[in-house]
Parts: structure tokens; sequence; C-alpha cells
């Protein structure tokens, strides 16, 4: 029996950078899929958890605009694994009454995983209770020259009558997460301490997390330690605590 956990103040919104699949998998002289596999399971765990603490938002990075530079066969592996993933959690999903999107270029993704990735997005687009976003083939300054792109176009239309009156709100309404709030806080497994082109813009305000500990071990104990070092954060926006 899981003990009740108390927390204060939850983020409404949290972002992973899911990392250290390979090294979890070079360390015990196993493939690095093997720490892709072991991995899903720690999403598996994450989201339960998440909807235990009753999380909103939960947005994970699970392949970069660069990750398409590793070996084929690795990236073929996590192409596959994606399209097993989705169409396994489906039931799961809406079983949950969560909301699954991705963001990132889903037109690099092959078809067989598109296929299922669109037929999730369909099948959930009605709830609001939960939003999972897998980032997928996502890099966040793409996603930001793509914004200002398509904004200077709806500028050309006339469809924005002034250049001034561009504000966040706007520019945000551009990006992958529009409809997303911007997280609360970042957690980034694995042991590295940097964004590797995650949310530039969203986190300008959010609250960071490193940890050691490779993705596939991460599990419910090591959110709750995440979570209760975000509560004891003070978050002040540049203002000064009232
Ligand atoms: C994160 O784990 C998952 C992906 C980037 C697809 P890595 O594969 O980057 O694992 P490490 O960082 O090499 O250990
Ligand atoms: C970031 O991890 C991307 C994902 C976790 C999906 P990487 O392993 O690609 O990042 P770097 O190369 O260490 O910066
Ligand atoms: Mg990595």
């Amino acid at each position: 029996m899981k003990e009740k956990i108390i927390f204060d103040n939850l983020p409404r919104h949290i972002a992973i950078i899911m990392d250290g699949n390979g090294r979890w998998a070079e360390k015990r002289n196993l493939d690095r899929i093997e720490g892709h596999i072991k991995g899903i399971d720690s999403l598996r765990n994450i989201l339960k958890s998440s909807l235990e603490f009753r999380i909103k938002y939960l947005t994970v990075f699970a392949f970069s605009s660069e990750n398409w530079q590793r070996p084929k066969k690795e990236v073929d592996s996590l192409m596959h694994l994606l399209e097993q993933y989705i169409s396994t959690e489906l039931p799961m999903l809406i079983k949950n009454k969560i909301n699954f999107n991705i963001i990132g270029n889903i037109e690099k993704i092959p078809y067989s995983a598109k296929k299922n990735i669109l037929d999730a997005i369909d099948k959930t687009s009605g709830y609001s209770d939960i939003f999972l976003a897998l980032a997928l083939s996502y890099g966040a300054r793409e996603e930001i020259i793509n914004s200002a792109a398509k904004l200077a176009l709806d500028f050309k239309k006339g469809k924005l009558k002034n250049l001034d009156s561009i504000n966040d709100d706007i520019f945000s309404s551009y990006l992958y997460t529009k409809n997303i709030p911007d997280p609360d806080l970042l957690i980034r497994t694995g042991g590295e301490e940097r964004i590797s082109n995650f949310l530039l813009f969203q986190i300008a305000y959010t609250e960071l997390y490193f940890t050691k500990t490779m993705w596939p071990d991460f599990g419910r104990k090591n959110l709750i330690s995440a979570l209760k070092n975000y509560e004891k954060r003070v978050r002040r926006f540049g203002k000064i605590k009232v």
C-alpha cells in the first residue's frame, strides 16, 4: 500500500528531459536500446504517479531534432518503440481521460509510428483532465524560428494589424505548446545540467531540477523528491516576495 503524500504546492505543469537511457544500458553491458526499453517503463510509472498527484500537464522530451543524427540502428529502434508504446498505451490514455498530443516536427516521423500518434491524438482530443505532450523530433530553436516565420506570414496577409501589438501571449500562440501553460518545473535526469534545445521560450521562469539518476531508474520516489524540492522554491518572477 502506497503511503499518501501531502504536498503544499504542486507544479501545474512538469516538463521532463528523460536522459540517461544509453548510459544506463552501457553500464550493464547491454545494448543502448535496452535502456530505451527500460525508459518506457519509467515513463509509464511517472505518468501513473502524475495521475496520483494530480499533475495537470506533463511534457516529456522523447526525441530531439538533433537525435536524428544518431546511428540509424538506434533511430529505427526508437521509432519502433514509439509506435509500440502509443498503441499499447492508448487504452490507458482513454481510461484515464488523458489528452495526448505531440510537440515537434511530426512530418519527420515514419508513417507507421505517425499513424498511431495521429490515432491517439484523435481518440483523446476530447479529454481535458490531464494533458500529456510527447516532444518528438522536437527542437526549440526550430520551433521559435518557425513561429517567427508563421507570424511574419500572418502579418503579410493582414491577419496581424500592428507589429507593436505582438506580445508574449501572441507569440506563444504560434508555438507547438500554444494550448499549454509554461512549465513550472523542469526535471532533467542523467546528470547533465543543460537544456539541450528543449522549450527555450517556455522555460523563462521555470524551476530547474537536475538529478544524476538515469531515466530508467527514475521512479515515484524520485519524482516525490523533485516535488518536495520544488515545494521549497520561492518563485519571484522578477518581483519581490510579498
Ligand atoms: C535519452 O537517453 C533518450 C533519447 C535521447 C532518445 P539517451 O539515449 O540520450 O541516453 P544517454 O544520455 O546516452 O545515456
Ligand atoms: C536530450 O538528450 C534529448 C532527450 C532526452 C530526448 P540528449 O542526450 O540528446 O542531449 P545531449 O546530447 O546530451 O545534450
Ligand atoms: Mg543523452
